[in-house]
């Protein structure tokens, strides 16, 4: 009997990567793409795609899965239970933080990371690294070995006590990471002026998870947001603003962006699908939806949505940060009796992410097809340094495919995720598409509405330097000082 040309064919694929839109077979061999074309020849497995969109697997370029917490809450998802959820909702990269503790150093944060990842996940994964104790030993001694080791994406916090970092260690990290051109995530948001407010609030007794979202109002991000881009230009380098959530902080974005400064932004769906009112459900549900910075009106929405269509994001990602709602450990820690700063933030969706915005953003026309794929998948795989091995179809790339069913009516539903979590912030809404085959490196991990994967198939991936979305412009002649350093 003939040999097989491969060891699978996607046959008659609707194909979208970022750029494009085209018919073909796909052929993989070994995990990889390695032929797109009409009529191709054989494979040992087929499957017929007709009439279907088909896509890059998603990379989830920010989640948070068996990360250690300081205050005593536990994270739901371990790197089993997320990157199946993840599987099952058409992702097929993750990139969660490997954390420093204070006092301690980045080698054991990542020594420790891969300990509780390794024969884990489900899907491929990547690491981007959390300085929380920017000493100079971390940043000068191990940041750059540890970039040269793949570990290219480097987190800074504004804000959070075991995290932050003022603005002058930000400024020594983003240093070196001019220097050895990593890229540097920044959560933005004014420490000083949360911690104010907080103090207020609480001594009036305003306790309700509701008055989280009013102790980190618009501004505080606006600022922050500013001042980040602001260290970026000092420093001649690219900086990307994660978590997104305000008009405010978008237009700060839009405009030095405008400018020509190399700065990328992220959103996540609870920005586009939550509002203030979320946090003041009945009882103390709101606490569901406690994540920072805090989901906003109905205007900053609209201008998120504006942002993922005019280019200004050019990742969209979970931040998946998922805890239990029953559970001493989750956001009902101090429960009714405590107040909003008991409970730990962020909200699970790394399952949801796709569907939701392909739903809502592609079948609705507010993005096209895509942009959908630039921002689930081909920009973060360029910004970290993963591309063109993930996020796009084309020969030689990993079979990371999703066949979508776009032709759904399903409701979101908890007991149908395949999280660790207890509850959804999206229950009861309705969505019109859902992946039907998730491929991993060729491999099915979900299909048939079944999760298809294993434990330990994931693997872990050493990141390129970013490859930048947009040419770097010379800021030479307005940095005078970079030229004495
Ligand atoms: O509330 C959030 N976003 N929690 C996750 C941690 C972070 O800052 O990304
Ligand atoms: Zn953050
Ligand atoms: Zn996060």
């Amino acid at each position: 009997m003939e040999p097989h040309a491969f060891d699978l064919v996607i046959r008659n694929a609707h194909i979208a990567t970022a750029t494009d839109v085209f018919d073909a077979d796909i052929g993989i061999r070994d995990g990889k793409i390695v032929a797109l074309a009409q009529s191709l020849a054989s494979g040992a497995e087929e499957i017929d795609a007709a009439g279907r969109w088909v896509l890059p697997g998603g990379v989830d370029a920010h989640c948070h899965l068996s990360q250690p917490m300081n205050d005593g809450s536990v994270l739901a998802d371990d790197f089993f239970t997320g990157t199946r959820s993840a599987a099952c909702g058409g992702t097929t990269t993750v990139i969660p933080f490997a954390v420093q503790k204070k006092g301690g150093t980045l080698e054991q944060a990542i020594t420790d990371y891969h300990a509780v990842s390794d024969g884990e996940a489900c899907i491929d994964y990547a690491f981007h690294i959390i300085v929380a104790d920017a000493t100079p030993h971390t940043v000068e001694f191990e940041l750059p070995g540890l970039i040269e080791r793949g570990y290219t994406s480097i987190k800074l916090y504004m804000t959070y006590d075991d995290l932050k970092l003022d603005d002058r260690q930000i400024l020594d990290v983003l240093a070196i990471a001019r220097r050895e051109g990593a890229m540097s995530m920044i959560h933005a948001e004014n420490t000083d002026c949360i911690a104010w407010l907080t103090d207020r609030l609480l001594a009036k007794g305003l306790t309700a998870p509701r008055f989280h979202g009013l102790s980190r109002p618009n501004v505080v991000e606006r600022e922050a947001t500013h001042r980040a881009i602001s260290l970026g230009e000092f420093l001649d380098t690219p900086i990307l603003i994660v978590h997104v959530s305000s008009e405010e902080a978008t237009d700060q974005i839009r405009q030095a962006q405008s400018r020509g400064l190399s700065v990328y932004a992220e959103t996540c769906p609870q920005y586009l699908f939550l509002t203030a009112a979320d946090l003041d459900r009945p009882g103390f549900h709101g606490a569901m939806c406690i994540c920072s910075p805090p989901p906003r009106d109905a205007t900053s929405q609209q201008a998120i949505w504006e942002g993922l269509a005019n280019g200004t994001f050019q990742v969209f990602s979970s931040d998946h940060a998922p805890f239990n709602y029953n559970d001493p450990k989750g956001k009902k820690v101090g429960g009714e009796h405590g107040n909003f700063t008991h409970v730990p933030n962020g909200i699970p969706g790394i399952e949801t992410r796709l569907p939701l915005l392909f739903s809502e953003g592609v079948m609705t026309g507010r993005i096209d097809i895509n942009k959908f794929v630039a921002v689930t998948a081909t920009d973060p795989a360029k910004i970290y340094g993963l591309y063109p091995r993930k996020g796009t179809i084309c020969i030689g790339a990993d079979a990371d495919i999703v066949i979508w069913d776009a032709s759904t009516n399903i409701t979101i539903k908890n007991e149908n995720l395949h999280h660790n979590v207890d509850y959804t912030p999206y229950e009861g809404r309705p969505l019109h598409a859902w992946p039907a085959v998730t491929l991993c490196r060729g491999v099915p991990v979900y299909q048939d509405g079944q999760f298809t994967g294993r434990a330990g198939y994931g693997a872990f991936l050493r990141c390129e330097r970013p490859t930048p979305a947009k040419p770097k412009p010379n800021f030479g002649k307005s940095t005078p000082w970079l030229d004495i350093l």
